[in-house]
């Protein structure tokens, strides 16, 4: 039995120069949980050439969805960037991964704190009715350069909040905060000082981080998780994994591609 499933590209968007999202079919066998992530690429020179990628879809979702960079000479996305409709993509046939509600300890507040393309696994998550039904308010941070790069999670906001189910959801327990810093933007400035400032929270109307009530996933720019972590452990959160559930989990997003 091969490692991974060949699935087809169903459809391609391309928000910038350097964001992209795909959706491709799913086999059936494909397992996995919401905000985890899997080997996925492409068949080069006869070599299966593959990168970590969280799936942005739902474990419900009878597709899959990615969220990608392009890295103009990597050696994934160079290629991977071009793929069309119709085009055969390679997806691991195991899932894995730390943004899991399994590794929180149970809390009132979700903080889902993201950069870049580590916004995707948030974006399966917040399609998951189990996490509105573990926490009382998700609140979904995503930290950009630029006001462009925003556009891929303002549309999945946008279409959820329209949808029959999640539409009630998200009006009732999540808060979207886009955040840019080298633009002019409604919001500015880095996760780490809108956090250590207690602006975010001045901006959504909420209190300030507790550790009684907060629970934390991370996943984006290794120096910003870094920088968090320092932060979390220093007001005496604990990091959660598979054996033990703890205040706060990490991923990298991943950027050598
Ligand atoms: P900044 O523009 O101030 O560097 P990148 O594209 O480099 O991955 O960055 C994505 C976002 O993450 C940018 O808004 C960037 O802010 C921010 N960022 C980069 N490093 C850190 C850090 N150490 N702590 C918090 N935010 C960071």
């Amino acid at each position: 039995m091969s490692a991974f499933h060949r699935e087809k590209v169903l459809s391609v968007r391309h928000w910038t120069d350097t964001l992209f999202s795909f959706r491709a079919t799913r086999d059936t066998g494909f397992r996995f949980q919401n905000g985890q992530f899997a080997m996925i690429g492409l068949e080069v020179d006869g070599r299966p050439l593959l990168r970590a990628y969280s799936m942005a879809s739902a474990n419900h979702e009878e597709q899959l969805e990615f969220f990608s960079i392009k890295v103009a000479d990597g050696p994934l996305t160079s290629r991977l960037q071009k793929i069309k409709e119709g085009d055969t993509i390679l997806v691991g046939r195991k899932a894995t991964g730390t943004l899991i509600t399994d590794n929180l300890l149970p809390g009132k507040r979700l903080l889902l704190l993201s950069t870049g393309t580590g916004l995707a696994p948030f974006v399966s998550l917040i399609k998951d009715p189990d996490v509105y039904d573990r926490f009382e308010q998700i609140v979904l941070v995503h930290g950009c350069r630029q006001v462009s790069e925003l556009a891929y999670g303002e549309e999945v906001v946008r279409n959820l909040q329209s949808d029959e189910l999640f539409g009630p959801l998200l009006a009732e327990k999540l808060t979207y905060y886009p955040t840019v810093t080298r633009e002019p933007f409604r919001n500015r400035g880095r996760i780490t000082d809108l956090i250590t400032s207690k602006q975010i929270f001045n901006d959504i109307g909420q209190e300030p981080l507790n550790i009684e009530g907060d629970r934390i996933m991370m996943c984006g720019s290794p120096a910003m998780l870094e920088e968090l972590r320092q932060m979390f452990d220093g007001r005496g959160f604990s990091e959660g994994n598979h054996s033990e559930p703890g205040h706060f989990v990490i991923e990298k997003a991943f950027v050598e591609r």
